[in-house]
């Protein structure tokens, strides 16, 4: 059955904006694990636009579910991933004035760089995801990789509408089996919010959702812990 890993970079920006203590990354943490999530995620920028180190440090010692932590593939985010251990790692391609995360990861462009940075994370006994679109060469070249896990990029799925929507669709149930085939853990996410999850969670195998921006959304109105409660049912839901 699909899990909820909930993104919680949000509740770091709205910080960052005033340069506050609050709103309080740890509650929103707390609450999301009370609302029912298996899973933290926070993205350590290189630009630090939201998250900071200190809190990837908090985090670690106050969650009591698993942290993933996104990231580039960079030296020095590595190394404080090292220190921190998180959970998982999932790598992430990161530029600089993007508004979130564009794309997945070029894994066969990207090969050698990746080829240096999986066994040093790896060998901290951190699993590692790599974030990539759900394309064959990519996903082999995961598998090639090393890699424990492949978080699917449901970005394009969640921007289509009707007909478009589903072969989107179908190319994601396609990288999650090939996925599986070759022996990774298969997580999605990107875009994903309450009027189009429900596909998503059903796909065979599906492992964790990490979803952010729909949930800190909709806790404006309805508080965190409902927000993650409600898109859990929806995630649990068999039809
Ligand atoms: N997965 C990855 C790799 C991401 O970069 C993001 C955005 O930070 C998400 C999931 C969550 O996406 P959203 O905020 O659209 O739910």
């Amino acid at each position: 059955m699909s899990e909820l890993g909930v993104n919680i970079d949000h509740v770091a920006t709205i910080r960052q904006l005033r340069g506050t203590l609050f709103p309080d990354i740890l509650m929103a943490a707390q609450l999301a694990e009370e609302g029912g999530a298996a899973g933290i995620t926070v993205h350590l920028r290189e630009d630090r636009r939201h998250i900071q180190d200190r809190d990837v440090y908090a985090l670690r010692k106050s969650i009591k579910t698993k942290l993933n932590l996104e990231m580039a593939v960079a030296p020095d985010i590595i190394a404080i991933a090292c220190e921190v251990h998180p959970d998982e790692v999932c790598l992430v391609p990161e530029k600089r004035h993007e508004i979130t995360t564009e794309g997945g990861l070029d894994v066969l462009g990207e090969f050698k760089s990746l080829s240096r940075a999986i066994p040093q994370i790896k060998s901290t006994g951190i699993r590692v995801s790599l974030f990539i679109d759900p394309v064959a060469d990519q996903i082999r070249a995961a598998a090639d990789l090393g890699a424990d896990l492949i978080e699917i990029h449901t970005g394009i799925y969640s921007n289509l509408e009707g007909a478009a929507r589903d072969q989107a669709l179908q190319q994601v149930i396609e990288a999650a089996a090939l996925g599986q085939s070759l022996g990774l853990g298969i997580n999605a996410g990107h875009g994903l919010n309450y009027d189009n999850v429900k596909p998503i969670a059903q796909i065979e195998g599906m492992g964790d959702l990490n979803i952010g921006h729909s949930i800190v959304a909709r806790a404006v109105f309805t508080g965190l812990k409902s927000a993650v409660q409600e898109m859990l049912t929806l995630i649990r839901e068999k039809t």
